[in-house]
């Protein structure tokens, strides 16, 4: 085939700060996606883009090339409006598994395509990938079906949607180029635009444990994302939210189920609950829709647990099988008594990767119990010998590496000693 560019041309240009135009962007997104530009051209691009930037012209076309690689799925058979939520990843944020099924409680369609871990953030399907029986992968056909029965679905993005986001995110991952907002913004946005939702919406994550650790561009990265969905018919609210401290207790696959279960149940850490009910609010009101039953009562009466179990059995998991436990566990004691002040997301996340949660390298299989469980968060008073944190892993020599990181992941003052915390929910933006 003869080539309308060549790939030096289009990174030269952006090396040198120049705008690409929207015929090079569909080139070039299509030419990585046939195989015509090599890995390691794309690797100096991606890196001029993270370093130079695009403006909105370009990112937009960029996103509309990437969900023009593959299919674009369509629910127009359901009798419920489809919307969906997804997070830019954090420590602990479990907030998927009771919203999907809350939100179908309420009575919206949630097709949730949802991502494996990266880093030091967890994933969700590898978080349901610790109930027994559990399937990740479904085809277009069984996840409506899975939809029409339960209103709710949390699977794997199949092979056909947006291809070029697939091989983009694996090269990114390996040459340091996640953090690029454009990057960052397209990828995300594709998939959501490629998987037919008619409503979005986005918990962007800011603070340590966070991709984007900077507010301010935990925001413009919001507006960016509200600007694609708007530009493509996806109503897109955004929320831009706190990850200085872990979401919940729990940090790692089984871990997290468990105290997605307590929620569900109408109890669980008041963080997961009040940042659940804010989104779910959002979701709903985002298609029209006003509950008969408010999604407070739907956790507390039992509701959103009955669409969970469906959901989760309509996918061959078993409801009744217990969940995987890890073999060690050792206690991280408090050396003095007094508050604690701060308990740092990015730390406790990479603890929580090293004692087997996370993978560190791709196809990794998966310690399913390991991981940290909280018992104190900022706020609360602690006694001298008091347990702060379990460290959960199958494999006791990894116990030292998660430790070596822990080194100032919490700090403990005086019972005066103000915290000093992001709030739960920083900005809105609507599209
Ligand atoms: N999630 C995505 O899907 N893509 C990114 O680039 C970052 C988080």
């Amino acid at each position: 085939m003869n080539e309308r560019f060549a790939a030096v041309e289009i990174i030269s240009a952006k090396r040198d700060r120049l705008e690409l135009s929207d015929d090079q962007i569909d080139w070039t997104v299509d030419a990585y996606t046939r195989g015509v530009i090599a890995d390691e051209q794309m690797s100096a691009l991606l890196m001029a883009i993270l370093l130079n930037g695009m403006n909105n012209r370009e990112i937009s076309r960029w996103t509309d090339a990437m969900v023009a690689s593959g299919e674009k799925m369509n629910w127009s058979k359901l009798d419920r409006p489809t919307v969906d939520k997804h997070s830019t990843g954090g420590v602990g944020d479990k907030i998927t598994l009771p919203l999907a099924p809350l939100v179908a409680a309420c009575g919206a369609a949630v097709p949730q395509l949802s991502g494996r871990g990266l880093g030091h953030t967890g994933g969700t399907l590898d978080k349901l990938e610790s109930i027994n029986g559990w399937k990740a992968n479904l085809s277009s056909d069984q996840m409506l079906k899975v939809l029409q029965e339960c209103g709710a679905v949390i699977c794997a993005a199949g092979a056909g949607l947006a291809p070029a986001d697939k091989k983009l995110y694996a090269l990114r991952d390996v040459t340091g180029t996640v953090g690029a907002i454009p990057l960052i913004a397209s990828s995300i946005m594709s998939k959501k635009i490629a998987e037919g939702t008619s409503a979005l919406v986005l918990d962007v994550k800011t603070g340590s444990g966070a991709f984007i650790s900077d507010p301010k561009n935990a925001t413009l990265l919001a507006k960016t994302m509200v600007d694609l969905g708007k530009r493509a018919g996806v109503k897109t609210t955004a929320l831009v939210t706190a990850m200085d401290v872990p979401l919940g207790l729990t940090v790692g696959n089984s871990l997290e189920i468990r105290e997605t279960l307590e929620v569900l149940a109408g109890g669980g850490p008041s963080d997961v609950v009040e940042l659940t009910l804010i989104l779910a609010n959002e979701m709903l009101a985002a298609v029209g829709i006003k509950p008969k039953v408010s999604p407070e009562q739907a956790l507390k009466n039992g509701m959103a647990m009955d669409v969970w179990q469906k959901m989760i059995s309509a996918q061959g998991g078993d409801n009744d099988a217990p969940l995987p436990v890890a073999k060690e566990k050792l206690e991280i004691t408090a050396s003095t008594s007094g508050k604690l002040l701060t308990l740092d997301a990015m730390k406790i996340g990479v603890a929580a990767w090293r004692l087997g949660a996370g993978r560190q390298k791709q196809g990794e299989v998966l310690q399913l119990g390991a991981g940290v469980e909280i018992h104190v968060k900022p706020g609360d008073m602690v006694k001298s010998g008091q347990s702060i944190l379990t460290l959960h892993t199958d494999d006791s020599t990894r116990f030292a590496r998660a430790q070596e990181v822990l080194t100032g992941a919490y700090s403990i003052g005086g019972s005066d000693d103000i915290v000093k915390r992001l709030p739960l929910v920083i900005e809105r933006i609507e599209g």
